[in-house]
């Protein structure tokens, strides 16, 4: 089955985007990351990121239609979407909330995440290194 990863707002921008908080790794050399992660399990991994929420929320609806696990960075819709949140709440497979960055070392608003309760698993702070993690752990599950 295959396994998705979703990424919202602003982390097309990642290697330019503030590299001593989310790193030096470009979007392009993320996708790369979690294709050859899907590879060496014999998965297939599909990477796609948006910066419009109703793009998002169509891709959740397609997760869910198509019963696959998902790695989600909301990234900032994380702290106020109750729209991704009811499309993440229509998955049926593993969700795992995904952030590079250790949210709840920073800002005081980064501390919420109204994904969080409908989410199987929770990450932070592990880097991109994360999102490999993430496929591993959905690939023993799924
Ligand atoms: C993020 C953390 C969010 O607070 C922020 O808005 C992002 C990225 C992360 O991956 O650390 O854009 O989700």
């Amino acid at each position: 089955m295959t396994i998705h990863v979703l990424n919202g707002p602003n982390l097309g921008r990642l290697g330019a985007r503030e590299p001593l908080i989310y790193g030096a790794t470009t979007h392009d050399e993320l996708v790369a990351l979690c294709e050859e992660t899907g590879k060496a399990l014999g998965r297939e991994v599909v990477v796609r990121q948006t910066d419009d929420e109703s793009e998002m929320i169509g891709w959740l609806h397609e997760a869910a239609d198509a019963g696959v696990p998902v790695v989600l960075n909301a990234a900032a819709w994380t702290h106020y979407s109750i729209a991704v949140r009811d499309a993440a709440s229509q998955l049926t497979a593993p969700l795992v909330e995904l952030h590079i960055s250790n949210v709840h070392r920073r800002e005081q608003f980064r501390h919420h995440s109204v994904l969080s309760d409908v989410a199987t698993a929770v990450m932070a702070g592990f880097g991109v290194e994360g999102y490999p993690l993430a496929i591993r752990w959905l690939a023993e599950r799924t």
